[in-house]
């Protein structure tokens, strides 16, 4: 239900309609069979490209044998000559429809692969954005690019060459053979002799390719992650000076690529010549036994002219057959490269048997809730317990790895608790479905991500209804950005990344504040948001951030006292346990983690003012407001 639902949303703006078919049902043990399911919908087609085939092979066989009543019964008979002009329409003829039904079935065959891909590519887009948290928190970008790209392609030539060859090869046979069975039944037998040899090397052949093959996908998958990396951390390779190390990396990886090609195609190039030979060998003994029997009358000089282009049109289809088995092996690697992402789950979004009636107002509950991740030893929370009313304000603090941002990823159910309880409002967190809940729940992450696009659809992503053009300034004014924005030459127009602005991470953070108040969500979740800032940035994040957190119930995770000594509890986490829990004053009237943290910062704070105050020879700027911010 939910695939056709997505192939709809698919073929919305395409020109030509693409057949529905839930692709995850192209799984099955024999990678033929699934990829035979991948044709659902272009069967038709595809046969007809066939069909179009075996007309066009049965004319060109029609030409050898009008060849043949040419030389036998036109030829050196002079009465006959008004048919001359006869026998050169035939020839015409038959050489339009044999190419005609060449240019259909290339069109055919076309359709066919272009469709098939197109609707699988389509597939495995919508696939790979539907696959949960904790799979792509693993699978590698490049390796997942690989498979769309370049082993969809691979399929692709596939259905263009390989599949549609087979009709192509069964109707030339079969016509051709037929048509030599009508010249003369031994001779025909002896045409054939070559087929156990081809077949044997082939499967031979088939089976070392597919290794080469399936190796050299691994590499060039191993590759394109190394580039990708690469790029996306080009910066920090710049900045330890590594360019020297990761462009060995590269250069090893690419020589592994090398080898493994050069394996691949020599394992083609020790083929391609034996089945010649095979044919070769074939074709010539034809010839001459052949020759030998037109010389001894068994068959006429015509039978021996159609003969010989007969058979040349035999050898092609059993040549072809080889060809086909062998590259059909890369065809089949590639089907199962992509097989292995349609085989995964996807995250159920509709999931949840609670249907809230009214908004949602943020009052929950933690009672003894601890998690681990699925394939990892140890609980990375444990026993969590606390509550807070709609509206309040939680604080997260605590050092790297101890478990907050896994905390906070349990509420829009990115991860599934796995003992306890959570409510949300009084009911229990997993009866509500992952879609309703990541449409009240707003995440501003550490470094967050901005699209490509212009800074109006960044802004408005995921907000899902019209929002006029106030609302938005509204949103970016009380993100504290709309100043920034209004100074670039096109407005909210202005492209973000490669092709437009770059904006600092500071500026970013505030796009990404407005996007989140657009969105209105009753809970807030600040991952992080303020610490890959400097303090003046951090001063006016943290105003703009406390516009989006009025009447929300809001968790901020940061490292900083001053953005978290507001709230209305603050939780100190340790290895994923609770180790202090109170407000700020509390918590400092208490020996512990918190109090050790706000002196450190306290004290490196006076150092600064310190220095500050001293260097700062007008001192006109005021400070406190430097370093408190507000
Ligand atoms: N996707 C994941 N899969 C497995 N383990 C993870 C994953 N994310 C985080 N962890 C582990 O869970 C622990 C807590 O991490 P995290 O919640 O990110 O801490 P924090 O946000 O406080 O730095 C760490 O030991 C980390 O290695
Ligand atoms: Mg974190």
């Amino acid at each position: 239900m939910e695939a056709s639902k997505t192939m709809n949303a698919t073929t919305v703006n395409t020109p030509v309609t693409i057949p529905e078919y839930d692709l995850k049902k192209v799984q099955a043990k024999n990678r033929l069979l699934g990829m035979w399911r991948l044709m659902h919908g272009y069967r038709l087609t595809y046969l007809s490209a066939n069909l179009s085939l075996a007309f066009s092979a049965t004319f060109k066989t029609c030409t050898f044998l009008l060849l043949r009543y040419f030389a036998d019964q036109i030829l050196g008979q002079p009465a006959k000559n008004g048919m001359l002009p006869l026998i050169g329409l035939g020839f015409i003829t038959l050489a339009a429809l044999e190419g005609s039904f060449t240019y259909v079935s290339g069109r055919l065959a076309a359709y066919t692969a272009e469709g098939v891909t197109l609707r699988l590519r389509n597939y495995l887009f919508d696939h790979i954005q539907r696959l949960s948290f904790a799979y792509h928190s693993k699978a590698k970008t490049g390796e997942l690019i690989e498979r769309v790209t370049s082993d969809v392609d691979a399929l692709r030539r596939f259905f263009s060459e390989q599949a549609i060859g087979v009709g192509r090869i069964f109707f030339l046979f079969i016509i051709n053979f037929a048509a030599l069975l009508s010249l003369n039944v031994k001779l025909a037998l002896i045409s054939i002799i070559v087929i156990p040899f081809i077949l044997v090397s082939s499967v031979f052949f088939f089976k070392r390719v597919t290794k080469a093959y399936e190796k050299y996908q691994e590499q060039e998958a191993i590759l394109s992650t190394t580039l990708q990396e690469n790029l996306t951390g080009v910066r920090v390779v710049k900045a330890f000076a590594r360019q020297e190390y990761e462009i060995n990396k590269f250069e090893k990886e690419n020589w592994d690529k090398f080898l493994r090609g050069r394996k691949l195609m020599t394992m083609h190039s020790f083929f391609w010549p034996l089945s010649d030979i095979f044919c070769a060998f074939q074709m010539l003994s034809g010839f001459f036994i052949g020759a030998t029997m037109a010389i001894n009358g068994e068959i006429t000089s015509g039978a021996y002219l159609a003969y010989a282009g007969l058979v040349v049109w035999l050898i092609w289809p059993m040549r072809n057959l080889g060809r086909l088995i062998v590259q059909t092996s890369t065809g089949m690697v590639s089907f199962g490269r992509v097989l292995d992402i349609i085989k995964e789950n996807r995250e159920p979004l509709e999931d949840g048997d609670h249907q809230p009636v009214a908004d949602l107002r943020g009052d929950l509950v933690f009672d003894q809730v601890s998690f681990e991740y699925e394939d990892e030893e140890g609980l990375v929370l444990n026993n969590i317990s606390f509550d807070c009313q709609a509206g309040q304000s939680i604080a997260l603090l605590g050092s790297t790895g101890s478990g907050k941002t896994s905390l906070v990823n349990l509420l829009p159910r990115f991860y599934e608790y796995t003992s306890g309880c959570i409510k949300l409002d009084g009911v229990e967190l997993n009866r509500y479905s992952r879609k309703y809940l990541r449409s009240q729940i707003g995440i501003v992450e550490q470094e967050p991500f901005l699209f490509s696009r212009s800074i109006r659809e960044n802004i408005t992503y995921g907000v899902g209804r019209n929002v006029s053009q106030e609302e938005i300034e509204l949103a970016t004014k009380a993100a504290a950005i709309a100043e920034v924005i209004a100074a670039f030459p096109e407005g909210y127009n202005t492209l973000v990344g490669e092709k437009g602005v770059t904006l600092s991470g500071g500026q970013k953070q505030r796009v990404a504040i407005a996007r989140t108040l657009l969105k209105n969500p009753r809970i807030l979740i600040l991952d992080d948001s303020t610490s890959s800032v400097d303090t003046e940035t951090e001063a006016e994040i943290r105003s703009a951030l406390q516009s989006l957190m009025k009447n929300r119930t809001t968790f901020i995770i940061a490292h900083r006292i001053q953005s978290v000594m507001n709230a209305d509890l603050i939780l100190v986490l340790d290895k994923g346990q609770i180790v202090q829990k109170g407000v700020h004053a509390e918590l400092l009237a208490q020996e512990g983690i918190y109090k050790q943290i706000f002196d450190i910062q306290t004290r490196i704070e006076m150092e600064l003012e310190k220095d500050i105050s001293k260097s700062a020879v007008g001192a006109a700027m005021p400070v406190e407001s430097y370093i408190a911010g507000d």
